[in-house]
């Protein structure tokens, strides 16, 4: 047995629709897995089904944002496809504003696809009919923000750390339904995030950002590589773990 191998599982996975999310929903296809693909762009999860190995696959374009009706959504979504054996939220938003300009509204935009969103898609994930009771993982995209933040980070890293904590407190709390809940937290990886902070960031202020990268900034693939490896039964004794993948960023 290959204990990397997620033959006939289903995954959920936010964010699906481009960088991060894209790339593991491609890797974690490869390694046998029947995706279900979420995002906003429907045209944008097209182009991730296309690229997926296998068939059965699916895609559902919602707004995350809209948290509420996400537990009654998921059971449909199980009621339809069958058990989900692992969700990866991997949607998110990243915002660069000092706290002097930091609005209300900015904060709460950032924390509600980061944070809330995977809150209640975790709730929906443990329902019963909804997760595969035999055992199932789910996966969050933290950051290593998380722990050695930047300025003007103020909204993200918050809801980046308080990912990990919500993975820690439903570790315990999901054992008993053989859910494992984990997070990975990557440093700097090319995708449009990091394109958009281009755009942001003084070019000399950037520059000196990825010189603080050991190996250098990462790829969505590294991302999914350690995503899957904290879903495949290979990680069955792994629960409330935070894996930093940052290429040497937080050593
Ligand atoms: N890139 C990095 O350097 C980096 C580093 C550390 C952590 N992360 C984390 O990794 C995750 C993925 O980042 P990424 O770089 O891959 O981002 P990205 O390329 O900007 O993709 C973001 C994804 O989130 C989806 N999304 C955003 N808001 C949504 C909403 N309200 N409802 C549904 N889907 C929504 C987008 O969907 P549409 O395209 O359909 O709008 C898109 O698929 C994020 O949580 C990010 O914080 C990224």
């Amino acid at each position: 047995m290959n204990p990397l191998d997620l033959t006939g599982k289903t995954i959920m996975i936010t964010g699906a629709s481009n960088g991060i999310g894209r790339s593991t929903s491609v890797y974690l296809s490869r390694m046998g897995a029947r995706i279900l693909a979420v995002g906003r762009n429907q045209a944008r999860l097209d182009e991730t089904l296309s690229a997926l190995e296998g068939t059965r696959h699916r895609s559902y374009a919602l707004d995350l944002s809209d948290v509420e009706p996400l537990p009654a959504w998921m059971k449909r979504v199980a009621a339809e496809v069958g058990p989900l054996y692992g969700l990866v939220h991997s949607a998110g938003m990243v915002l660069n504003r000092p706290l002097r300009v930091l609005t209300y509204s900015d904060y709460s935009a950032i924390l509600r696809i980061n944070l809330d969103a995977a809150v209640m898609l975790s709730k929906g994930f443990r329902q019963k009919g909804v997760r595969d009771e035999s055992g199932s993982a789910i996966v969050y995209l933290s950051s290593v923000a998380a722990f050695k933040p930047k300025p003007a980070l103020a909204a993200y890293a918050a809801s980046k750390g308080a990912l990990i904590s919500l993975a820690r407190t439903l570790a315990h709390e999901l054992a008993a339904d053989r859910v494992r809940v984990n997070c990975v937290c990557p440093g700097l990886v090319q995708t449009n995030m990091v394109a958009d902070l281009n755009e942001i960031i003084p070019e000399e202020q950037l520059k000196a950002l990825l010189s603080e990268y050991p190996l250098g900034i990462g790829t969505p693939e590294d991302v999914a590589y350690a995503t899957a490896f904290l879903l495949a039964p290979a990680a069955k004794w792994i629960t409330g773990t935070a894996l930093v993948i940052d290429g040497g960023y937080s050593a």
